[in-house]
């Protein structure tokens, strides 16, 4: 087989590129190791920046997220019982969409679908090869059948625990990481969300977050010890610890119910540099990972996927790399912004165990700088929405 553009995983980046490059009339090939059913069962955040969205509309898959997507126009930040709305319209001018990322996969996957788009699932040992020549391939195995796809460039969407950053040889990268000493319990309710707008609760026992999916589809997070077990969290127990950490009239209003999903994720800051090797450009989770406190996750691969999407297009309209030989030195650059806002919004939020008493009152006099500047609060917003491309 020959593709001229071969993208390891099919999860929200490779499938946004193999979207976007088929409207331009490239040929993609998506090598997924699960299947797609696995692939939708995933449970994760969906705060969307506006570039994002813009990102979506230009792949022809943004109709469902402007019918059934939220526009939140703000959020807000809880300490004990104070609320500060954080009007993300008049600090930043726009909003951001709340549409779950597996909507985003859905619609996605979707559109694959009705342009004829190749997506390969149950893919197992997908292997690069030949990286730094101008004839890489991927091979894979179906079963017992081993396959060899001729591509003219591999793009690595393979999340953080994928093959292709692993390609490039240790000696050639240098990776940055932060692991934090907590973990986020997240429960998913069939209630109705807390409130309209996120709320984001700083408390000396942890962390808190009511976010949710839809009007009846809540999703609240806590912050919890590394060795908690979400085995030993029953859901009267995480409403009760929940409830704790937020305002007094939040709390009240807080309608519980039965979880149908609960999870603890770890977190962590990761980046490797460089995100490209040969004819190899990493994207998404595959180069770098944030905490989950600002929302950037899929919204920072967004970024990759654009500057990648014109680098490509560029390369294939007119035969010029430049696009393609900026790639790692942009994504990085506005990467690196995402990384420093995401560790700032959760060193703000959240409990330390080494921070001490000195470390609380930096927080709390924070949170108090946010409350008493507009410039503070701009800074914020503009963060929130998404800094430009
Ligand atoms: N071969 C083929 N596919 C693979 C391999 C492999 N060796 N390793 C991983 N994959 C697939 C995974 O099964 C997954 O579907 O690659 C896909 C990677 O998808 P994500 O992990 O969702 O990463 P990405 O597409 O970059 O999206 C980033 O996902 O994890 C969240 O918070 C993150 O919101 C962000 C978004
Ligand atoms: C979520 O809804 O899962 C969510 C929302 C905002 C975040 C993190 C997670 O910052």
């Amino acid at each position: 087989m020959k593709t001229q553009v071969g993208i390891i995983g099919g999860g929200p980046s490779g499938l946004l590129l193999s979207q976007l490059l088929h409207r331009k009339g490239i040929d993609t090939i998506v090598l997924e190791r699960q299947s797609r059913d696995y692939v939708l069962s995933r449970i994760r955040a969906g705060v969307l920046e506006r570039g994002f969205a813009r990102l979506l509309h230009e792949a022809g898959v943004g109709d469902r997220m402007e019918q059934e997507g939220e526009a939140h126009t703000g959020f807000y930040l809880a300490q004990d019982d104070a609320l500060l709305h954080v009007d993300l319209k008049k600090h930043s001018g726009t909003n951001v969409i709340v549409y779950g990322q597996t909507e985003v996969t859905r619609d996605l996957y979707a559109a694959r679908d009705a342009m004829g788009g190749t997506v390969i699932h149950n893919a197992a040992d997908v292997t690069p090869h030949d990286l730094q020549s101008d004839a890489p391939s991927l091979t894979y195995r179906i079963g017992d059948d081993t396959h060899r796809i001729g591509c003219d460039f591999v793009i690595g969407c393979d999340g953080f625990h994928g093959v292709s950053r692993k390609s490039i040889p240790a000696d050639k990268m240098r990776l940055f990481e932060r692991v934090y000493p907590f973990g986020w319990l997240g429960v998913l309710s069939r209630t109705p969300p807390v409130s309209d707008e996120l709320i984001y609760a700083r408390h000396d026992r942890g962390f808190a977050l009511c976010s949710m999916r839809n009007r009846n589809l809540s999703r609240y997070y806590i912050q919890v010890a590394l060795d908690e077990k979400v085995e030993d969290w029953s859901d009267d127990r995480f409403w009760a610890e929940l409830k704790r950490r937020l305002p007094r009239a939040v709390a009240d209003a807080l309608v519980t119910g039965a979880s149908i999903e609960k999870s603890i994720a770890p977190l962590r800051s990761f980046v490797a540099e460089p995100m490209r090797w040969g004819r190899l450009f990493l994207a998404g989770d595959a180069a770098h990972i944030v905490p989950p406190t600002g929302a950037k996750g899929l919204n920072s691969a967004g970024a990759d996927i654009h500057y990648l999407y014109h680098a490509l297009t560029r390369y294939y309209e007119t035969g010029q790399m430049d696009g393609l030989d900026r790639y790692s030195e942009t994504a990085l650059a506005r990467n690196w912004k995402t990384q420093r806002f995401s560790w700032w919004m959760t060193s703000l939020l959240h409990t330390f165990p080494e921070q001490g008493a000195f470390g609380q009152r930096i927080q709390q006099s924070d949170l108090a700088y946010l409350f008493s500047s507009e410039a503070a609060l701009t800074s914020l917003a503009e963060n929130y929405v998404g800094l430009p491309y």
